[in-house]
Order: structure tokens, then sequence, then C-alpha cells
């Protein structure tokens, strides 16, 4: 049995303020909260200081995105390194704006992975396909060729500490929701992939998340589906009581 993940990206939204009211509203929102693991990736800045916010909750931060090296001339970038030694455990690699808006590639991806578990961070991994790419029917293609190249030379034993966001880039901010149909069929394909290359066991224990546009009011039908274990969601995640109605309804 997966836990569901319900995962939070406020991408670059929300000043310190704005995240302090948000985390005490969530944390009494959740406090009976069971059988749903929470997490939330805020800008940044922001980390370190939340960390006191969210002790002793139930409620995980996480990082957007982490750099391939530890340390170095790298202006701008982080090192998982300092995010662990500030008690982050979970980063998100590959979001479809990184790919998108900032010449983030499969391989580069695949080299953010692989430093992010080499220093013990969970990774919650994006991969999806462009309206054309769907339009096209290259949806299977692309997200086979996402999964294996991103995936490459990362282990068995490392796989525990990833899981997969499926998100079609036409269904991000646009209030578009692929229909639980659509996102069921890519998501027992990237099963599928994952037993081809790790086996039974390591498919079947893998969380594979929906992402783009999910709501309250839609999170139901998709998380009914056989594949789907969880949710990274964007713009409803920006309020805790939205955010929360997600978690409330995810747990299987
Ligand atoms: P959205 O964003 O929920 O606003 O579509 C999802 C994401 O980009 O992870």
């Amino acid at each position: 049995m997966r836990t569901p993940l319900i995962a939070a990206n406020f991408k670059m939204n929300k000043n310190l303020d704005e995240a302090f009211n948000y985390f005490n509203e969530l944390k009494k929102l959740t406090a009976d909260t069971k059988n749903v693991e929470i997490v939330v990736a805020t800008p940044h800045l922001l980390l370190y200081p939340l960390t006191q916010s969210v002790k002793n909750t139930n409620i995980q931060l996480s990082a957007q995105n982490v750099h391939w090296e530890d340390s170095g001339a790298f202006t701008a970038e982080t090192s998982p390194k300092t995010l662990k030694a500030i008690g982050i455990n979970y980063t998100i690699l590959g979001h479809s704006e990184r790919r998108k808006m900032f010449c983030e590639t499969d391989e580069t991806v695949n080299k953010r992975i692989k430093n992010a578990l080499k220093n013990n961070l969970k990774i919650i991994f994006c991969i999806g396909e462009s309206l054309d790419q769907r339009e096209n029917n290259e949806t299977i293609k692309v997200i086979t060729e996402q999964v294996k190249k991103g995936l490459k030379s990362v282990s068995k034993e490392e796989m525990n500490n990833i899981s997969i966001a499926y998100e079609p880039i036409w269904a991000i901010g646009t209030g578009k929701t692929a229909t639980p149909e659509q996102a069921q069929e890519v998501h027992k394909k990237i099963r599928e992939i994952l037993n081809d290359i790790y086996g039974n066991e390591i498919s079947q224990k893998t969380r594979i998340l929906y992402g783009g546009s999910v709501k309250p009011n839609n999170i139901k039908d998709l998380i009914s589906q056989n594949d789907i274990d969880g949710a990274l969601v964007g713009g409803a995640s920006l309020k805790a009581e939205s955010f929360f109605e997600i978690i409330s309804q995810s747990s299987k």
C-alpha cells in the first residue's frame, strides 16, 4: 500500500510573513491528518526560518531544485548539502518550468538527481509532455525518455527516495486538468517503465503523483485511480484551506 503524498509547490510566491501565517493555519488544519504525507516546497530563502514553524508537525519542507555539485562557483544555485545541514529532506527536480525557462535537460536533471540522492534528499522528480507532443501522439515516447534519462544510473536502493510527478505541461497553471483516465493511462505506463528497469517490487512501491491544475474539486477523481498516489499542487496550494481540502480528500 502506497501512502499518498500531497505536495505543495509555492514556486516564486509568498514572503516570510505570508508563509508564517500560512503554516500557522495549515498546522492547525492538519493536526489530526493521518495516512497522507504532506510536503510544502517554498522559495529557498524561506526554508530555514520555516524549519522552526514545522518542528514537531506532520508537515515537511521541500526545496524546488538543487545543484549537481555540493559547492563551487555556481552563482545563485542551491547546494543539497547546505539544505540537509538546515534540516531539509526533500527537493523537487526537473519541474517543467525549470526545463522550459531555465534550459534544464534530461541530462542536467539526472545529474541533480544523482547528487540529491548522494546527499540523502528525497526527490519529487517531474516529467510531462507539451500540448504539441500530446497532439502528435508522442506522450508515451516523451515520458519513457524522460524517465529513462532522468533515472540513468539510479540504483534500486536509491529508488526508495524517489517519487515521480507526472505533470502534463498543458495542464500546469491553465485550469485544464488531464481527465482521471488520461492521467491514469500515463501513470500506468510509468509504472510499467519502472517495472522494466527495476522490477516489480520497486515499481509497486514508487509513488507516482499527478500535477497540473489539481484543485479541491478534482482531486477525488484523480486519487481514486489505481496508479495515482498523490498530487503536486501549484496554484491551489497557495491558500492553506484549499491545500488542506486536497489533503483531506486524499487518504485512500
Ligand atoms: P498548478 O501547478 O497546480 O498551478 O497547475 C502545478 C505545478 O506546476 O507543479
